[in-house]
Formats: C-alpha cells, sequence, structure tokens
C-alpha cells in the first residue's frame, strides 16, 4: 500500500525506540523506501545498525559528517521524503520544532521540508502535561505539523498514565492519511464492506458464517495506499481493521445496509466484499433459548437484499462491485455473469471455493472478474493484496471509461 511512497522517519531519545524498529519493518514490508534520522540521543537506546539494517539505507546522526555524498543532506533529505514522521517524538523535539530551533541534523530537516511532518510523542505523563509541552503542541498543530495521539498505560517508569507511544499499526495508520494523496484512486471516496454480519438467535447466540475479513481489508488498504478517502464498514473481524481507513463497526445485515445506504451518496466507488447473511431468525428470543427438546427448529426470513437498494439510488458514474462465492465450479460463471445484470453492477468478483488457498480465512486469492463492458480477467492465485491492487485497477479503467 504504500509502494512507490518515500518516507523519512526521525528517532528521538525516547524508550520507545525499540518500537520504531517495527514501524520501519512494516513500511518497508509495505513498499516504501525509508531512510532513518537519529539524534544523537537515540542512538544511545538503539544502534544504527539495527534501522540501517531494517532500511537498507545508511543512518543519519551528525550534521557535519565528512563523507556523505552532499554536504547538505539535510535540504536534499527534506526535499526526498513524501512525509517526515518522528517517532518516538521527545519533549525536546516538539519544543524545539515549535520553536524553530534547528540545532542538529533532524531538527534542522524538519524546519527545511515542505513535506507533512508527523509527530508521534512518547513520555513520562508529568513530561506531557507540563505547561511548556502543553503549549508547544497546539503551536505544533497551529504551524501545520500533524501530531498523533499519545497512548495510556505502563510507562517506562513504571508508572501507569498518559504518553506512551502508540502503536506501529496505530502510527501506520495515522501515516497514510497524513500522506499527501497520491495514486490511481487520489481524492476518491471509496466504501468497502467486510466481514460477515451476525444475526441474532438469542442474546447469546447468533448465526454467522466464515469470513475472516481479510480480502475486504486488502482492498481497504490498497485503495487508501492509492490515495483514495476511504469507509470501511464491517462485521466482526479475524483479522485487524485496515491501516488508513475510517472504520465503522455493524453486526446484522440490516445495520449493515444502513451504514452503507447512509454512505453510499458520496462514494464514487462501493465495493461490497462482506459476506452478508442470506436469512436470518425470523423472531429473536429475548431469553436463552433453553435445551429441553431434542430437535429444535428455528425459522428463517430473507435479510434485506443490499445491492438491490443500492442499485436503486445508484448515480451516473458512480461504480459499485460485488462479490459472489461459488461452490459450483460448472455453474459459477453463469451464476457471477448473472448476478452483474440483476443487480445493476459494475464488476463482479467470482470466488470458487474448494481449492487450497481459495476463500475465506486465506492470505491468498484466485478470483475471476467480470466487468460491465463485457472484459473477463482471470486473476492467478495470488496474494489479497495484490488481488485488491488488480481489482482497484480495474475499477479505475471502469470509471475513467464511464466519466
Ligand atoms: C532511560 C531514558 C528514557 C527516556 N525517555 C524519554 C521519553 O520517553 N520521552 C522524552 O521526551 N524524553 C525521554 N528521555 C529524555 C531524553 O532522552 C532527553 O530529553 C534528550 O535530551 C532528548 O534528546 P533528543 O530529543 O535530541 O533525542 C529519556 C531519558 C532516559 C535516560
Amino acid at each position: 500500500m504504500l509502494r512507490g511512497r518515500r518516507i523519512v522517519i526521525g528517532v528521538t531519545g525516547g524508550i520507545a525506540c525499540y518500537k520504531t524498529c517495527e514501524l520501519v519493518r512494516l513500511c518497508v514490508k509495505a513498499g516504501a523506501e525509508v531512510k532513518v534520522v537519529m539524534t544523537e540521543h537515540a542512538t544511545e537506546f538503539v544502534a544504527p545498525l539495527t534501522f540501517e539494517t531494517l532500511s537498507g539505507h545508511d543512518v543519519v546522526v551528525g550534521m557535519y559528517g565528512r563523507n556523505r555524498a552532499m554536504s547538505t543532506e539535510h535540504i536534499a533529505l527534506a526535499r526526498w521524503a513524501d512525509i517526515v514522521v518522528i517517532a518516538p517524538a521527545t519533549a525536546n523535539i516538539l519544543a524545539k520544532a515549535a520553536h524553530g530551533i534547528a540545532d542538529d541534523f533532524l531538527s534542522t530537516m524538519i524546519i527545511a521540508t515542505y513535506s507533512p511532518v508527523m509527530f508521534v510523542p512518547a513520555m513520562n505523563t508529568a513530561m506531557l502535561k507540563a505547561p511548556a509541552t502543553q503549549r508547544n503542541i497546539p503551536l505544533l498543530l497551529e504551524s501545520g505539523y500533524h501530531i498523533t495521539p499519545t497512548g495510556k498505560g505502563e510507562l517506562a517508569d513504571g508508572e501507569v498514565g498518559e504518553g506512551r507511544m502508540i502503536e506501529p499499526r496505530e502510527i501506520m495508520h495515522h501515516l497514510v492519511r497524513a500522506l499527501p494523496r497520491a495514486g490511481l484512486l487520489a481524492g476518491k471516496r471509496v466504501l468497502v464492506t467486510a466481514g460477515p454480519t451476525e444475526e441474532p438467535v438469542d442474546p447469546v447466540r447468533v448465526f454467522t458464517n466464515r469470513s475472516s475479513g481479510k480480502m475486504g481489508v486488502a482492498l481497504a488498504e490498497m485503495a487508501a495506499g492509492m490515495g483514495a478517502h476511504v469507509t470501511f464498514v464491517h462485521g466482526p473481524l479475524a483479522v485487524p481493521p485496515p491501516i488508513g481507513a475510517d472504520c465503522m463497526a455493524v453486526g446484522t445485515a440490516q445495520q449493515m445496509m444502513d451504514a452503507v445506504l447512509a454512505r453510499f451518496q458520496e462514494a464514487n466507488v462501493l465495493v461490497m466484499a462482506a459476506a452478508v447473511a442470506d436469512y436470518r431468525p425470523k423472531v429473536v428470543a429475548d431469553q436463552k433459548i433453553k435445551k429441553t427438546t431434542d430437535t429444535l427448529a428455528i425459522e428463517m426470513e430473507r435479510t434485506p437484499d443490499i445491492l438491490a437498494s443500492v442499485a436503486r439510488k445508484k448515480k451516473q458514474g458512480q461504480i459499485v462491485v460485488g462479490f459472489a462465492v461459488e461452490t459450483d465450479v460448472e455453474k459459477a460463471e453463469k451464476r457471477a455473469r448473472e448476478r452483474l445484470q440483476k443487480k445493476s453492477l459494475d464488476m463482479i468478483a467470482l470466488n470458487v471455493i474448494g481449492e487450497n488457498g481459495v476463500g475465506f480465512g486465506t492470505d491468498t486469492n484466485r478470483v475471476t472478474l467480470f466487468c460491465r463492458d463485457g472484459l473477463k480477467t482471470e486473476l492467478p492465485l495470488m496474494e489479497k493484496r495484490e488481488v485488491a491492487r488488480a481489482m482497484w485497477e480495474r475499477i479505475a479503467a471502469l470509471q475513467a471509461a464511464g466519466s
């Protein structure tokens, strides 16, 4: 999701430096090119070699190294970066940046960049609540810098309180949102649904299905990485929610429909990757059903058809994409094509369950795309995030053709 993006990570002297190693790894794994700058004090906590190994680039510490390719590297790096992320950000760097102090490589680069700068504060509660820090944070925000929240919990000194650095995945989430929107979906609003729904039987039991939400999460993360504003409506997920998306949790098919319809008007694209229940109990017992009989029959009724309701509200230029999960290879293609027509979809992604590595819970998927322009694209078995990329590329092409 960060393919081609250039990130400078500035590391300052706090104990949370160890978590920044994981942040660098996640960014590199997501496809970004990462360069690390450390303050002298930060090198007391983690050796530059660790960051050099994780990022694949030399780490810059001092201002006046003689062996540099360029003597004005602080300017070169400031221009190179799509975003500068300071994690952890000490009380000291917040104070320096708030007042334009440039007395080492990192603080000089911060003042020298036109790119967004995001601070991820980490400090003991007293340092965070200190009047100086509390004055500096609004000053930084006024100057256009981004500042992430801090977490609550156990701090390095054993105290429990506010000031912990947020976790690397959460930092990634803020980073993606602070990055200048660029890519195939720049400026587009996309709505993605994912996961199963849960239809209550009684206060303790539900009907649900095996959807993990992985395909939907991959679609949402990839869209955010390609520059879209992403809203993610999801049932209970077996995986962490997507980085870079606004998330909204729902339970039943009815709740998912309400959430989708409320947001569909402003969306350019809707991708329905959720496995929505087709049936729900006609009556939900208000007390737990007791095991008094040998057999139990529960009468079911159809759930609302989200795609049919969406089709009625669809405006010119909006793209709606559905998924079809089939178990019968023979009939799968015919059914998928019928569904494409019947539900007025622009594209349908067909999954035939049965083959290893395909469908629910797996990290890979084999999908065939059928589009309203008649094009059929058979994608090979590949990582769900690569399936997501291929789907968004096809969706962008459909949008361009329709506009
Ligand atoms: C063990 C230890 C942990 C520290 N943790 C933090 C911290 O989490 N946040 C912070 O603002 N300062 C922390 N400090 C203090 C900073 O290292 C100190 O203010 C230093 O001047 C920061 O320099 P820098 O911002 O240039 O890296 C810690 C110091 C020590 C010795």
